[in-house]
């Protein structure tokens, strides 16, 4: 898929976290002038170390950080045709210990952020969509937690099953006004990052296992490929959906979590 991405322009929120920062890395390798985002003062040496052609402090909860985003890609580059939304965070707790403002900080990362990006971008990618063989691509990414339940995962779930939902009534929407945007979202299971393991710290914590390592052990063992993914495993997934190769993908919700939800 190398090139496969030429000259295409990207935008990717949560760019620095591990599985935002290989996306960047991935779509840059592929030819795409990549634009990140994330929060402010995250970013030292990471557009060099990734390929990425500029980041962008953003906070994906607040719209006028995201119209100043869309404004400023536009002026520079003119056009955009990617926007992957990987910003998220997760809350790890009982439902009767869960907070009114965790469940409320939750739903802002992980829903308001794609709503109000989408929102923001939707003219600009029309506009490139337009001249396009197969349109712009807004990707989402989601979770196996938007497609199962999971314990201790309730306002999580909740998040990324309202996200999957919203890509395919965004892609209902673009399709029935004439803009040429795909609209999809993507389903990891356990990727090996910092989330993961502050997820198992919290297994932990509540005493679902003895240790970090019992917990990463069970984890694992849920995986019928026998392991957690990598972030890469992920990105090669968006590159895809970023593609002229994916240009029939559309409302749909690409599964990558090695058999996770297949038993
Ligand atoms: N790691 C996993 O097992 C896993 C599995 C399925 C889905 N996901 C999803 O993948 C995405 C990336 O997760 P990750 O594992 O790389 O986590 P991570 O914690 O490494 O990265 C998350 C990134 O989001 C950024 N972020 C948080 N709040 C933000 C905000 N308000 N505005 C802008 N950026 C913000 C963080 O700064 C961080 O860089 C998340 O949406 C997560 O829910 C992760």
């Amino acid at each position: 898929m190398n090139n496969a991405l030429d000259g295409r322009v990207a935008l990717v929120t949560g760019c620095t976290g591990g599985i935002g920062k290989v996306i960047a890395a991935t779509l840059a390798q592929a030819g795409a002038v990549v634009v990140g985002a994330d929060l402010p003062d995250a970013a030292d040496g990471w557009a060099q170390e990734t390929g990425s052609a500029s980041y962008r402090p953003l906070d994906v909860t607040d719209e006028g950080a995201w119209a100043d985003t869309i404004a400023a890609i536009d002026a520079e580059h003119g056009a955009l045709d990617i926007l992957v939304h990987v910003a998220g965070i997760v809350v790890v707790e009982k439902l009767e210990a869960t907070t009114l403002d965790q469940w409320r900080r939750q739903m802002a990362v992980n829903v308001d952020g794609p709503f109000l990006g989408t929102k923001a971008a939707a003219q600009l990618m029309a506009r490139t969509g337009a001249d396009r063989p197969h349109g712009s691509s807004i990707i989402i990414i989601s979770s196996v937690a938007g497609l199962i339940g999971s314990p201790l995962h309730t306002g999580y779930c909740a998040s990324k099953g309202a996200v999957r939902l919203f890509g395919k009534a965004c892609a209902m929407e673009f399709s029935a006004l004439g803009y040429k945007i795909r609209v999809n979202t993507v389903h990891p299971s356990g990727v090996r990052t910092g989330m993961v393991d502050h997820i198992m710290s919290r297994f932990v914590e509540h005493g679902f296992a003895p240790s970090v390592e019992k917990a990463t052990e069970q984890t694992v063992a849920a995986h019928p490929m026998g392991r957690m993914a990598d972030p890469i495993d992920i990105a090669k997934a968006v590159r895809y959906l970023a593609s002229d190769e994916a240009g029939y993908m559309h409302g749909s919700e690409l599964v990558v979590d090695g058999g996770y939800t297949a038993q």
